[in-house]
């Protein structure tokens, strides 16, 4: 299964033979046009033959892969394929910089003074030596390796062709898909929500892997957490420390609180335990402990976290004698599907466009084999049905795929059902789906991948193709809802406007993934408390997820690390990076983010093929000047972090697309200034690639320039003054992209006067002083709107209604009047409203009729209020109701609106 590798090598030779590597070229080597013409052709017959391997490799049928000829022969493949990834790197390397001083690599032995040419011949005649290298590989082929035909083998074209139908197509998903668990969900809820029991209570969710427990778990918990004054989601797993958990579920439990615990790093069990005992102890918590395998391990922290008020402690396992540590009427046993729900569930996935989901006649009777091989596990049936349901719906098809299923069973049993479905799944991936895939395996087990971060990554390693017209990131998002609708990820949560948001990859998907990572040597995890990732020598990836040494002694080969991404934020990193810019002339993406780096070496420019580099909440204060020398960067991301400047040549970077750079300076600060954006002194309007821009610090110059950065899709600008309005709103509307804004004004008395928007705006935050007319030009799709210390003096609501289709509406200190009323059908769309820190408020009047979609009302430090607003009563449907902040008063209020009997469910919090 070499696919994944070959693949990104025919697109790195494409990247040598592209435009920009082909001008450098010849302008590097001019007096040897002869040379590098047939340099540059050698490169690209072997990109012709790679790609004929990809073709062939795909259309392999799945009984070949298991034959030891065949795969000793794919491994020679594989190698080589790295062992030209290589020469490329060295070929853009050595078109990339004019003098010609790299060789490290390759002639550190020889010449002193490298000469262009004897460079040039050096690359010729390795790529010559690669070119006969391939051709013999071919030769061998023939001679040893026949191929089982697999009838009309499906080759990868056609998968992709199928894919992309699917993707356009696509339906909509959403907690319907937790298919035969309904009864399982509503009784975990009213576990969860019986307000009666006034003790903490443990519920345990037991079952064999595959069954849905963490989907079932996960759901409840996105549901029902806001419920809870704090909550915290953490995976313990099979080689768990005690030390570790703690840590996660201190930190967990804190980030929403205006609380920090300190520094924990270096904490013992003792001082962690005393810092969660106290922080829990007069709360209403829910903690999830997912995939608990030791009854040692449900004591300890059961134990643990037992005390609160009104609690909930869920606890998931596949071990009985775990289970068997809960008390049974606290039990969910989950079981296996009875034959006509998995039939059901077998239907519905597969035959989702059909009417009725009814399967076909003649597809019947395969069909219900295929059901059978699944043993009831709703993992494995729904991943065949995803499988199918992009597959021709025909007998053969049916057949093919059912003995191939049969073959996996016979000759792979050491995967079990579930991993032998799974397997399959994954090999009908199109290629670049494979890498997506894999490369989410290297991250922690349950790790949360937003989806924005998640293009980029993708983008940065290189699995993302050109498509049209659309950009990298449209067509990551195309990815991730292909990889969601083969259920390869998760869609665990959307935006308030069904945008997805949040995956996660289920664990035996994982657990199968990374041994074909080790297989295809594609990465590695690296874990000290596992013992495993010793990095190979021709190791490409590296994800630590922990780490106590200095990593310079655990790995040995750094050399050929392309990607290197930090999950262990307690890592010593003092040399790591010093050590990574000197070695890893290679990497492309470097996720630091969380580490407490401080200086940036100057060699950080040595790392030309650099396309991601993550920094964000670590202590970098500036970079050096070298970073103009990372040509190929496409984001860069200094979010939370010390910066308050970037140098002048990072305008340079003409291929940037996402920079992050945002000082914090007050953490949870409610004033205008408790963030700043970073400067630009001049030649922003270079940067005609960006997308995201966050933060901008408003400068004359800089504002001016903001014109030319025409593919922008989210800006934030600090420090906006008035001479800046009138520049500001004439570059604003030439932005058609651009669909998040943030503006913050440049102290509290300065009115912000946008009397013009970006047509397509879907979100915007306006902080500062407002004027009343401000809302007229903003455009009607807006979905969310927060409006932070605006002080508007006339009610803003009438204004604001107009835009029906917001989903999110934010008034923190917006308002300085006493009253604010809500009429009938404003507010069709609204699920979220927030109002804090209106000081004046006497009255909140909600009519009947108005926002009939509410699902969350937050009301906070409004402490003019004397009554409960009567209208609450009229919106039905209401799941979260939030009272925060309040006022003796206030409360004496609430008790007595609760004694009678007045009241509906709410949540509250007295003010500090
Ligand atoms: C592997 O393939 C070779 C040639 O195609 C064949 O001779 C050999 O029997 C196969 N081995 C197994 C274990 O299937
Ligand atoms: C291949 O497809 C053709 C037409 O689609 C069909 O007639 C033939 O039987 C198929 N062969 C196999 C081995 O499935
Ligand atoms: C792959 O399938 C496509 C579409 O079905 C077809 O046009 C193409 O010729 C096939 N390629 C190979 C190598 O079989
Ligand atoms: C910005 O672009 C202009 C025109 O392409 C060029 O003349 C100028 O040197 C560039 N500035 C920087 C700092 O790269
Ligand atoms: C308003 O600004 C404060 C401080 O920056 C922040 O904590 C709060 O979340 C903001 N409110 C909204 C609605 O964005
Ligand atoms: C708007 O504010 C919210 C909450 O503070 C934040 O998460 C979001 O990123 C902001 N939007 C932009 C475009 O800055
Ligand atoms: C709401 O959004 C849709 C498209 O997202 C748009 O067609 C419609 O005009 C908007 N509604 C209003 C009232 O502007």
């Amino acid at each position: 299964m070499a696919e994944v590798v070959i693949l990104s090598v025919v697109i790195k030779i494409g990247v040598a033979l592209g435009k920009e590597a082909v001008k450098q070229a010849s302008l590097q080597f001019q007096q040897f046009d002869t040379q590098l013409t047939e340099l540059q052709g050698r490169m690209g017959r072997i990109r012709m033959e790679l790609r004929l391997m990809h073709g062939f490799l795909c259309g392999v049928d799945i009984r070949n892969r298991r034959n030891q000829t065949y795969e000793i022969w794919v491994q020679e493949l594989r190698m080589l394929a790295h062992e030209i990834e290589d020469i490329m790197d060295e070929y853009l390397y050595f078109v990339g910089h004019k003098h010609g001083t790299g060789w490290r690599t390759y002639l550190k032995k020889g010449c002193k003074q490298p000469n262009v040419l004897i460079s040039l011949n050096k690359i010729a005649s390795m790529v010559m030596e690669a070119e006969t290298n391939l051709g013999h590989l071919f030769l061998v082929k023939s001679r040893w390796v026949s191929v089982v035909d697999g009838g009309n083998s499906s080759n990868s074209s056609d998968i992709v062709e199928r894919s992309q139908h699917l993707a356009s197509s696509s339906r909509s998903l959403g907690e319907e898909d937790l298919v035969g668990v309904d009864e399982d969900r509503e009784q975990l809820e009213t576990w969860l929500r019986g307000m009666h029991l006034d003790c903490s209570v443990v519920i345990v969710l037991h079952g064999m892997g595959g069954l849905g427990k963490t989907a079932l778990a996960a759901n409840v918990y996105m549901k029902e957490r806001e419920k809870f004054d704090c909550h915290a989601w953490v995976f313990v797993s099979q080689t768990y420390s005690t030390k570790d958990v703690l840590k996660r579920l201190i930190t967990e439990l804190y980030k929403e609180s205006e609380d920090t615990p300190g520094d924990i790093t270096n904490l013992e069990i003792d001082g962690l335990q005393n810092i969660l005992i106290t922080f829990i102890a007069d709360k209403k918590y829910l903690i999830i402990l997912d995939d608990v395998w030791t009854p040692k391990a449900f004591d300890e922290f059961s134990r643990l976290i037992r005390n609160g008020k009104n609690s909930r402690l869920i606890i998931t396992t596949r071990e009985g004698d775990v289970a068997a540590r809960g008390t049974p009427d606290r039990m969910l046993t989950l079981k296996d599907l009875p034959e006509d729900k998995a039939w059901d569930l077998f239907c519905k996935t597969t035959f989702a466009s059909y009417a009725d989901h009814e399967c076909p006649k003649d597809l019947k009777p395969l069909s219900e084999e295929i059901v059978l091989r699944c043993k009831g596990l709703p993992l494995a049936i729904v991943s065949v049905g995803s499988l199918l349901r992009v597959r021709e719906k025909t007998v053969e098809e049916w057949r093919r795929i059912n003995d191939q299923l049969g073959w996996e069973l016979i000759n792979n049993p050491m995967l079990g059902d579930v991993r032998n479905v799974l397997h399959l799944s994954y090999i009908y991936l199109p290629t670049q789906l494979k890498s997506c895939f894999l490369y989410c395996s290297l991250f922690s087990e349950g790790y949360l991948f937003g989806r924005n971060m998640l293009a980029r990554l993708w983008t940065a390693e290189g699995f993302i193709e050109e498509r049209g017209a659309s950009t990298f990131e449209q067509v990551a998002e195309g990815y991730m809802k292909e990889l969601v609708q083969r259920n390869m990820l998760q869609l665990v949560q959307r935006n308030s406007f069904g945008r997805m948001k949040m995956f996660r990859m289920h664990d035996i998907l994982r657990e199968l993934a990374i041994d074909l990572c080790r297989n295809d040597l594609f990465g590695v995890t690296y874990d000290e408390d596992k013992c495993a990732g010793s990095l190979d020598k021709d190791g490409r990836r590296l994800v630590v997820q922990k780490l106590k040494k200095d990593i310079e002694r655990s790995i040995s080969s750094v050399h050929q690390l392309r990607s290197i991404t930090v999950l262990d934020k307690s890592m010593p990193s003092l040399t790591l990076l010093h050590l990574l810019c000197e070695m890893s002339t290679y990497m492309t993406v470097l996720e630091l983010s969380g580490l407490p780096i401080v200086n940036i070496p100057y060699a950080i420019g040595n790392l030309f093929n650099l396309r991601h580099l993550g920094l964000r909440r670590s202590k970098v204060k500036m970079l050096p000047k070298s970073v103009e020398k990372l040509s190929n960067l496409l984001t860069l991301d200094l979010s939370r972090s010390d910066i308050d400047e970037l140098p002048g040549g990072i305008v340079k970077l003409k291929k940037l697309r996402h920079l992050f750079a945002q000082k914090v300076k007050y953490l949870n600060g409610r004033f205008l200034l408790s963030s700043s954006g970073v400067r630009i002194r001049s030649g922003l309007g270079n940067l005609t690639n960006l997308q995201t821009l966050q933060s901008l610090e408003a400068q004359d110059e800089s504002v001016r320039k903001l014109r030319e950065l025409r593919q922008l899709r989210s800006l934030r600008l600090f420090n906006v003054k008035g001479v800046y309005h009138e520049p500001l709103c004439e570059s604003l509307v030439e932005m058609h992209f651009l669909s998040k804004l943030h503006v913050i004004a440049s102290d509290e008395n300065e009115v912000l006067l946008l009397n013009a928007l970006p047509p397509n705006l879907q979100k915007l935050n306006l902080t500062g002083k407002l004027d009343i007319d401000s809302f007229q030009a903003v455009g009607r799709n807006l979905y969310s709107l927060r409006l932070n210390l605006s002080q508007l003096i006339e009610d803003p609501l009438p204004s604001i209604s107009l835009l029906s289709n917001l989903t999110e509406l934010f008034l923190d200190g917006a308002y300085n009047g006493e009253k604010l009323v809500f009429l009938a059908e404003w507010f069709p769309n609204l699920k979220t409203l927030q109002l804090r820190d209106l000081h004046n408020l006497k009255q909140l009047d909600i009519q009947e009729g108005a926002m009939v979609t509410l699902e969350k009302l937050s009301l906070v430090n409004l402490d003019s209020i004397t009554e409960i607003p009567p209208g609450i009563k009229f919106l039905m449907t209401l799941r979260y109701l939030g009272f925060h902040e309040i006022t003796q008063g206030f409360l004496t209020l609430l008790r007595e609106c609760v004694r009678n009997g007045g009241m509906r469910q709410f949540w509250y919090t007295p003010r500090a």
